[in-house]
């Protein structure tokens, strides 16, 4: 019990409080010294047993050395706890470089997108583009198209009948039926094209569906000839495929025109050289054209000596097929998007 006891306590109190580095070890300090077994609390319990007459002394002395370790305590408190505030705001920092996360967005199914483009480039040279039912009467799908009830070009588009009731209604085979439903409600010149889902009761394989798509094509006026179809066909083969696409034009029959061809480009999976797409003929069809049969003119109350129009019908599955090189047509309705989103034109 003496000054130089407390001396020493206090050094050593300064020197253990200069090592302490964290809020933990503080507090572990601050009860070393002035917890109820501390180092100061004990030399102050302690002087009531010393000698009357150094007690005073020992008691002011005592008393300074508390004060001063009480603010060094608390000076070294502050510092600590500002870096520890400094520390959690580094940690916690939010980063404002980082990149945003991208919002999902929707884009057009290729078939969509196709039509929309068929739609521009017909629209450049003329035609309006106009939708058609889906599900259709005998009369439209086949009748006004020059195919009756007891013909066998019938059989030819594997039908997907939905009822019987007094005449037939189908699932639409082709487009053309928006023909007669045009022409019937408007007078020429008529110039459209009808972009839509057809139906046929058919095996599928990589090139057939049983629902696919068409566009089909309708111009009737006066002077209207096989040349004006040929030049259509060949700008609209132009702007999709570029100038250096072959084009073949071969006879073909479908009641509703005369005369009629189908009319297919050099397949682009292979180049014309055979593939499973092309089934190994090098040209994949793209669909079938004619010149408006008199008698579908006739049916609608046109006077087929006064109009002539051609007609044409195309596959807008094929032409994404032979564009990007799809190696299967039933990926189109499987809805997969690892295949869809190959088609968008924004990231997604
Ligand atoms: N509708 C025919 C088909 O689907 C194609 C076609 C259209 C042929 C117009 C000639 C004229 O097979």
């Amino acid at each position: 019990m003496s000054l130089d006891a407390l001396t020493t306590l206090r050094a050593e109190a300064e020197a253990n409080l200069r090592a302490v580095d964290d809020l933990d070890s503080l507090t572990e300090w601050e009860r070393s010294v002035f917890g109820p077994k501390g180092s100061l609390t004990l030399f102050l319990r302690s002087l009531g047993a010393a000698p009357a007459e150094e007690r005073p002394a020992l008691g002011r002395a005592a008393n300074e050395v508390k004060n001063a370790l009480t603010v060094e305590f608390e000076t070294r408190k502050t510092a600590l706890e500002r870096v520890a505030l400094a520390s959690r705001l580094t940690e916690d920092a939010v980063d404002m470089t980082l990149p945003g996360r991208a919002p999902v967005v929707g884009v057009d199914h290729p078939i969509s997108q196709t039509i929309r483009e068929l739609s521009d480039i017909f629209s450049l040279l003329g035609f309006q583009t106009v939708f058609g039912p889906e599900v259709e009467t005998g009369r439209y799908n086949f009748d006004l198209l020059n195919i009756p009830s007891d013909h066998p070009a019938r059989d030819v588009w594997d039908t997907m009948i939905v009822d019987t009731p007094n005449s037939e209604i189908v699932l639409r085979t082709h487009t053309s039926p928006m023909q007669a439903r045009v022409m019937e409600q408007t007078q020429p010149p008529v110039r459209v094209v009808v972009p839509g889902r057809t139906y046929r009761f058919e095996q599928q394989d990589a090139s057939h569906e049983w629902a696919f798509h068409q566009l089909e094509g309708l111009a009737v006026d006066q002077h209207i000839t096989m040349t004006d179809l040929k030049g259509t066909l060949r700008e609209m083969a132009r702007q999709l495929f570029g100038a250096d696409r072959r084009i073949r034009f071969r006879c073909d029959f479908f009641p509703f025109v005369e005369p009629g061809v189908d009319f297919s480009i050099d397949c682009m999976i292979c180049n014309g050289s055979g593939c499973r797409v092309c089934k190994q003929t090098g040209w994949l069809e793209m669909g079938g054209a004619g010149m408006v049969h008199p008698s579908v003119l006739e049916g609608v109350g046109y006077d087929s000596e006064k109009y002539t129009g051609f007609a044409f019908g195309l596959g807008i599955e094929r032409i994404i097929i032979q564009r990007y090189g799809v190696n299967d047509i039933r990926a189109f309705a499987g809805n997969d998007l690892r295949f869809l989103k190959q088609f968008a034109t924004v990231n997604v």
